[in-house]
């Protein structure tokens, strides 16, 4: 693959048309978007439609998806297996609140596919999967507590933004006995003092937290890889290590699969990393994009619904999202599709490597090859703290270099790369290509500014 680049000035993209919607939108929508995520001020993105592994902008420039929209675009933008199956399906109607085979057959084929998943129930969002998870895990063993891990992103309810991302580390204060850290206000305290923080990869944080009140943690919801720190991977040990505190002290394990679910294998991250845990969390993937989710575990632990814990929802199992899941989920039934999306980023992991060696740089890959993130660092961090070790702000201006190019990658090093089906050879060969110039260009800007800080 090619490695070489000539600093060449970045092409000065078309903005008009975004410049104008962003003008619109910000009349009505706070930021100018439907999420605070998305809301990158006069960067905002507006989209007009995508193909396979590309996107294009409102203003008709077109970009390699690097994003596939924060992971659920795993085949690629309008896949035609996918939408033929939803247009036939949701001609016979969308939304009864009845329950129609579609979503029998997706919940059928998330057991299947996962291999242990023996009950599950569908959900819109992501969010709405894991609020429901903690619920039921309350529910089951009657505690109130529930841990999760620094730099974890389960959704946007109450319970799961505590300790999530902040720039600034030092405020999720001592290691040995973290602060619970609210993101933004209107999270009531009341609830926020349910929720233990710990930093992930550290057992011993773990261990103490439930010597010393484990008989009243209901559960610890973990993303098996950090996948808001570029997907840092777990120490040899420590899930099997989660794994057995939460069953000596009684408390259940909750996967939050929406990132690594139907991606990292059939059965999800459970699969790849050979641990079980009583309940697991799925969205992304499961749809190729269309909004759908699911919570499931094991047959006991479900069985508490429908009498004992409350899950509802007008939208829930919809005719298209279930009609997604089914197509999606049959695509991926065999694994083959993941094995060579695995394999792309395996490839393109080799050409970045090569390009950023040759100017000298250490880097490391973290995450899985179909979700990775590049960190310049010489060693992988082990939790979200480490992250901030990283040189984040140079691959920060890789990305956005690397968008003027026509490669987009999240704007923030803590987002992962995500490869579909869809991503073509000439797409790798072009990434790395932008990659190189993007990361000369700053390495250039670098030298300039760090000249005249010394000139002054
Ligand atoms: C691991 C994880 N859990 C939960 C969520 C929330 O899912 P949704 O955005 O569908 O509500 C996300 C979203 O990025 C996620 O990455």
């Amino acid at each position: 693959m090619a490695t070489e680049s000539t600093t060449r000035p970045a092409p000065t993209l078309a903005r008009q048309r975004q410049a104008a919607m962003y003008e619109r939108a910000l009349r009505r929508l706070p930021g100018g978007t439907d999420s605070n995520f998305r809301a990158w001020g006069a960067d905002t993105i507006y989209v007009d439609r995508g193909l396979g592994g590309h996107v294009w902008d409102l203003d008709g420039n077109e970009f390699i998806d690097l994003r596939m929209g924060y992971g659920p675009v795993i085949l690629g933008h309008a896949d035609p297996r996918v939408d033929d199956y939803v247009a036939e399906r949701m001609r016979r109607g969308v939304s009864f609140s009845l329950t129609s085979e579609d979503e029998v057959r997706a919940v059928e084929l998330v057991c299947e596919l996962t291999g242990w998943v023996e009950m599950a129930r569908l959900t819109v969002s992501g969010t709405e999967a894991t609020m429901h998870a903690m619920r039921v895990a309350r529910g089951y063993t009657g505690r109130d507590r529930i841990v999760k891990f620094e730099g974890q992103y389960h959704g946007v309810h109450d319970y799961a933004l505590i300790s999530v991302l902040p720039n600034d580390v030092t405020e999720l204060g001592d290691r040995a006995n973290p602060v619970r850290l609210a993101w933004g206000r209107g999270i009531p305290a009341a609830v926020a003092e349910t929720v233990i923080p710990v930093p992930y990869n550290d057992l011993e944080t773990l261990r103490r937290i439930f010597e010393r009140e484990g008989d009243q943690i209901a559960g610890v919801i973990i993303e098996p890889v950090l996948g808001n720190a570029q997907g840092i991977l777990p120490r040899e040990g420590f899930l099997p290590g989660v794994r057995a505190i939460t069953e000596e002290f009684g408390a259940l394990l909750i996967f939050d699969e929406v990132k690594t679910g139907f991606r990292f294998a059939p059965g999800g991250a459970a699969e790849f990393f050979g641990v079980r845990p009583d309940l697991a969390t799925y969205a992304k993937a499961m749809g190729n994009g269309y909004p759908v989710a699911a919570f499931g575990g094991r047959r006991e632990v479900m069985s508490i619904l429908p009498a004992k814990v409350s899950h509802g929802g007008t939208y829930a199992g919809n005719r298209v999202a279930a009609a997604a899941a089914v197509a999606t989920l049959e695509t991926l039934r065999d694994g083959s599709v993941l094995r060579e999306i695995a394999a792309k980023g395996r490839r393109i992991q080799a050409g970045l490597s090569d390009a950023i060696t040759r100017r000298g740089l250490a880097h490391v890959f973290t995450g899985h090859p179909t979700m990775f993130g590049v960190m310049f660092a010489d060693e992988v961090p082990t939790d979200y703290r480490g992250w901030a070790g990283t040189d984040h702000e140079l691959y920060d201006a890789v990305a956005v270099g690397m968008h003027r190019r026509g490669a987009m990658p999240e704007p923030d090093s803590r987002e992962p790369w995500f490869l579909a089906a869809a991503h073509t050879a000439d797409d790798e060969a072009r990434i790395v290509e932008i990659f190189a110039e993007a990361l000369d260009a700053a390495l250039e800007e670098r030298a300039h500014r760090r000249a005249g800080e010394v000139g002054h």
